[in-house]
């Protein structure tokens, strides 16, 4: 896709980016009057529907990496965790990683904060309510199209980087933690993500600052999105979160300990994912696909829903400053191996999911530069 295009459809997108096409349903409200059907608009196509909402999951796992031997003398050696860490984002795009330093205690408390959050009335929640020209704040929907097909969610999206985006009064003030509780979170995966970050760049033959300078340095972007599947009367019917790649750089998601919903795709099946007790499940985002020329691939997932639990979880994005052009490294492109990629910055790219809504893999496809 040429950039001139893209800019033309920022501008014929404008008008409605400052509010919702449609008054804004929380699903939570829908959950909780026992409706005996689900409303159509939350209906998919038969095509899209998953084939068992069974709170079980499939034999496969993604790989389970250990970190332990990164941080300290003990464990495995660098060697073989990088190894696997290397293969896992070739071949999944996607691994769980135990012993990565952050304490289960923290990962609990921001869980159960949230939780806590997501529980209170909906008039409650309705001050944060956001609109699509910042995502910030409590949110139902993503996309801007009049009539499209809903997913069975709600969710608070809030920026923890760059420090000029980041803004109390835009965070819940209730449970009277959770401010608290989300600062110290988000600095942890902040210190997780450059670890990761470092390990990656290296696995490519790069200096092991590479990718975080090609992000921008110091001045990256990391924001969180909670989300929140309510109990859903026709769980065969519906998808919490339809199937999408991250748009950003890497994910780090704390998934409910309790209740599987998160689908990755392996070739033509979908695997459900089992997370280990006190994981993250660390995957690649676009923007790390772009840089790495497709070395590493942003997996698509989506989010199965049931009818007798609910499901918390959260997914913390580490991001390229939004305003510099990301394309693939010149490291790792030759008269052999051209750049797939033309360059654009996170802002304009992330205007897809913004404005269309999850669409599988098809944004990062589409960007793949004419031949
Ligand atoms: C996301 C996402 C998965 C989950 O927020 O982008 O894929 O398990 N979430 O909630
Ligand atoms: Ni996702």
């Amino acid at each position: 896709m040429n950039k001139n295009k893209i800019d033309v459809k920022i501008e014929t997108k404008k008008g409605s980016m400052d509010e919702w096409p449609e008054p804004i349903v929380r699903v939570q409200s829908l959950a909780e009057s026992n409706l005996s059907s689900l409303p159509d608009r939350y209906i998919k196509p038969a095509s899209l529907r998953p084939t068992t909402t069974e709170d079980a999951p499939t034999a496969t796992n993604i790989p389970i990496i250990d970190l332990e031997g990164l941080f300290s003398e003990e464990g495995l050696s660098d060697d073989v965790i990088m190894a696997r860490i290397s293969e896992a984002c070739r071949g999944w795009g996607f691994f769980q990683v135990v012993n990565h330093g952050v304490k289960p205690e923290l990962m609990d408390a921001a869980r159960e904060n949230w939780r806590e959050f997501f529980h209170m009335p909906v008039n409650a929640k309705e001050t944060y309510s956001n609109s699509p020209r910042t995502y910030e704040g409590y949110g139902s929907r993503l996309g801007v199209e009049k009539g499209a097909s809903l997913d069975w969610s709600d969710y608070y999206f809030l920026h923890l980087l760059p420090h000029h985006l980041k803004d109390f009064n835009k965070w819940p003030s209730f449970p009277p933690t959770i401010r608290e509780v989300i600062d110290e979170y988000g600095e942890e995966l902040v210190k997780l993500s450059g670890r990761i970050m470092r390990v990656l760049s290296t696995n490519l033959g790069l200096k092991e600052d590479k990718f975080q300078e090609a992000f921008g340095g110091e001045n990256i972007g990391a924001c969180l999105r909670v989300n929140y599947y309510p109990k859903c009367p026709r769980p065969e019917l519906a998808l919490g979160l339809s199937p999408h790649s991250d748009p950003g750089g890497m994910t780090i998601l704390l998934p409910d300990d309790q209740v599987f919903g998160l689908q990755v795709r392996k070739d033509d099946t979908w695997i459900t994912v089992k997370p280990h007790p006190h994981a993250f499940i660390v995957n690649i985002g676009d923007q790390i696909q772009i840089l790495s020329n497709s070395t590493y691939k942003s997996v698509e997932h989506r989010v199965i829903v049931n009818s007798d639990k609910e499901r918390v979880s959260l997914a913390f994005f580490y991001n390229p400053k939004s305003d510099i052009p990301i394309q693939p490294l010149q490291e790792l492109v030759s008269t052999h191996n051209p750049p797939l990629y033309p360059p654009m910055t996170f802002d304009q790219y992330r205007l897809f999911i913004r404005t269309q809504g999850p669409q599988g893999k098809s944004h990062v496809e589409s960007h793949i530069s004419p031949r």
